[in-house]
């Protein structure tokens, strides 16, 4: 019989209290206390049942299976899990409602099915419990996807699926979306809560581990924390990506966030078309608006998202401020980052931009997080203030010390490849022992080293 005692869960961290308070000990958020019932735990029959056995070790140098990958063809899909799915793996995609995740995970396992012929009798499993199978038909439909041969249905009971992927031989991929409406009826909470996503997936994941299928989770982030958040999961999975993109942008940008079988910080471009989620191959060119003339407070940064160099445009607006605490207004940069670069213009080059509402907006939704951008937005600021516009066909990267001092960032040959591919001829870089300069030089990408952020300051008072 199982015991079942009340305790008070937090709804965003997972940590379980035996009393309410207004914020959680554990991670500070506020209000996310819930009462749940907690009866026996599905972990505790998992343990009592399994008898202890003493343990063999293994060395680092045994003979392994490199696991094999399954490759959906949608490439940018692909390389956020690096290079393919694995077998028996299991991946979180977290995402804000709407942002496309049901679509995307649609495209991906029709591609998977044409790998597999009749023959093979694999099985591929789409079970949702958000949608109806004519909405998801309809969907399938719209973008052309009816003719893939995948297995659907709809329901949220855990049990029921457990059940029926136990029954079944040759599954390959299963999908579950998502997390948060799974049902599992040896607990006695409500579905979304905490224990319930937790305990479902658990379940799931063993099937998954014991099956050797890959199982693909959905789940939800929600800013109010009232459905769980994947964050509890974030440790039980091998690979969590997260989906996002920027309200009022059609780029939708997958990101890896952990990779047990591949590198992390790797993203995927994707458009949201009306024929659903479109492949961007050359996402430098997407980033780039449409430039006619050069504007003042306008640089193209030369980044590296994972694996990838990607050339974005940071846009700076000075306006002068009548607040006693000027406005830092920043949108895909960090705005600690940006104080920073302020900080060191003032106190090293003496440049007061005190007075001034600063906004600093990354186009295309997309977020930087490299401090290599730091030089280019302090050419931006520059830019601005000075009203002298930097040249339409220059590229900027470094890092800003605190002394002032331009520092080396990683992966630099990559930017400046990048940069020639696209038509750029000058490059604004922090100086590097390495002697690729004249080949740029010869290439046609003319390379201005800098040491310092006071010798980019001349550039504009001259
Ligand atoms: P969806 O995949 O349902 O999002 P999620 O599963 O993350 O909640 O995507 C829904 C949004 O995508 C919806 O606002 C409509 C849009 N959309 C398109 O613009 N084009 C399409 O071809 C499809 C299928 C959806
Ligand atoms: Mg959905």
């Amino acid at each position: 019989m199982a015991k079942s005692s009340s305790r008070y869960i937090c709804q965003s961290c997972g940590a379980s209290f035996n009393k309410w308070s207004g914020r959680c000990d554990a991670c500070g958020n506020w209000n996310c206390l819930v009462e749940e019932l907690v009866s026996v735990s599905p972990y505790s029959r998992h343990s009592a049942k399994t008898k202890s056995t003493s343990l063999t070790f293994a060395n680092l140098n045994d003979q392994i299976d490199i696991p094999a990958r399954l490759t959906t063809g949608i490439a940018e899909f692909d390389r956020v899990c690096g290079g393919g799915l694995v077998y028996g793996s299991v991946v979180l995609i977290g995402g804000d409602p709407g942002i496309g995740k049901s679509t995307l995970l649609l495209q991906v396992i029709v591609h998977l099915s044409n790998y597999f012929s009749d023959t093979d009798k694999a099985e591929l499993l789409y079970i949702s419990g958000e949608e109806s199978i004519d909405q998801i038909q309809l969907r399938a439909r719209r973008i052309n996807l009816s003719k893939g041969k995948i297995n659907l249905t709809t329901t949220s009971d855990v049990s029921s699926i457990l059940k029926t992927l136990n029954q079944l031989n040759n599954i390959k991929v299963v999908i579950i979306d998502s997390i948060q409406t799974m049902y599992f009826d040896a607990l006695d909470s409500a579905p979304g809560t905490v224990a319930q996503v937790r305990a479902s997936a658990f379940e799931l994941i063993q099937m998954a581990k014991q099956k050797g299928y890959v199982l693909i989770l959905v789940g939800h982030v929600t800013k109010e924390g009232m459905i769980a958040g994947p964050k509890v999961l974030e440790h039980m999975v091998d690979c969590v990506l997260y989906f996002e993109g920027e309200q009022g942008h059609q780029y939708r940008i997958l990101r890896t966030v952990k990779n047990r079988f591949g590198p992390t910080d790797e993203i995927g471009v994707f458009e949201m078309t009306s024929q659903g989620l479109q492949e961007v191959t050359n996402p430098s060119a997407l980033f780039l608006t449409n430039r006619q003339q050069a504007v003042s407070g306008v640089v193209v940064f030369a980044g590296i998202e994972g694996t990838r160099p990607l050339l974005v445009e940071i846009q700076v607006l000075l306006s002068p401020s009548s607040l006693a605490t000027p406005r830092r207004a920043v949108v895909g940069w960090d705005s600690g980052r940006l104080s920073m670069v302020v900080a060191v213009l003032e106190a090293r080059c003496g440049i007061n931009l005190g007075k001034y509402d600063i906004y600093l907006n990354i186009a295309g939704g997309l977020k930087i997080i490299e401090p290599a951008a730091d030089l280019a937005v302090a050419m931006a600021l520059l830019s601005s203030l000075n009203n002298k516009p930097v040249s339409l066909q220059s590229i900027i990267y470094g890092e800003v010390g605190l002394s002032g001092e331009i520092r080396m960032v990683h992966q630099a040959e990559y930017r400046l490849k990048e940069a020639l591919k696209l038509g750029f001829t000058e490059a604004f870089t922090p100086s590097n022992p390495e002697g690729y300069k004249n080949r740029f030089n010869q290439e046609g990408l003319k390379i201005k080293e800098f040491t310092h952020i006071q010798d980019i300051v001349k550039l504009f008072i001259t």
